[in-house]
């Protein structure tokens, strides 16, 4: 899984697909502190223990580095930024019944777009599964020799 590196000078806007989503009544929104617990819980529960690891992060920041995907009363899907490094995306992730309608893009161009107006002209996509997606959706290129990066040696679960 490569790094993948993304031009936030050529981003498309968040706006268009974020309002699409509104209509169809997803809300793409920047998290709030007091929901910190609901979405580590749902982040572990859906995806992994490491992934709410650095969740807690994004939630530790000011303003909170993660965004998330309602619908109604319900978490259907999450993007975080500079969790475990500066100028990295990730992770990201949508409820699996929610996937294919726009949610995985509007969560990833909401956080890329707030990484631009904090002054970075790239980011980077941290060890990027998909990468069609990210080639896709922003541009992503993968930078040679990036696996396994900034994660090499890494602690995995379950611990003896
Ligand atoms: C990757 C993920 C976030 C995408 O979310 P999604 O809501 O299904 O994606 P979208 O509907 O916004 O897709 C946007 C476009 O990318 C394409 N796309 C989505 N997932 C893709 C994939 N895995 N490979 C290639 N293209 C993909 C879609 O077909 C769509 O194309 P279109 O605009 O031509 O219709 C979602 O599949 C997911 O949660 N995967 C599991 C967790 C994961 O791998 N996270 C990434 C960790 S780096």
């Amino acid at each position: 899984m490569p790094d993948m590196l993304v031009k936030l000078y050529e981003l498309p806007e968040a706006a268009p697909l974020i309002r699409q989503l509104s209509e169809a009544g997803i809300v793409i929104r920047r998290a709030l502190a007091p929901e910190k617990h609901i979405v580590k819980d749902w982040v572990r529960r859906t995806f992994n223990a490491h992934w709410e690891s650095e969740c807690d992060v994004a939630f530790a920041r000011q303003p909170v580095s993660c965004f998330i995907a309602t619908e109604g009363e319900k978490l259907v899907g999450f993007g975080c930024y500079e969790a475990t490094c500066r100028d990295f995306f990730g992770p990201t992730g949508v409820d699996p019944a929610m996937r294919g309608k726009g949610v995985g893009k509007a969560l990833l161009l909401a956080c890329l777009q707030a990484m631009r107006d904090e002054g970075y002209g790239y980011a980077i996509i941290g060890g990027a599964g998909p990468t069609e997606f990210y080639a896709k959706t922003v541009g992503a290129v993968p930078i040679e020799g990036s696996s396994p990066g900034i994660y090499r040696g890494m602690l995995r679960q379950p611990q003896a």
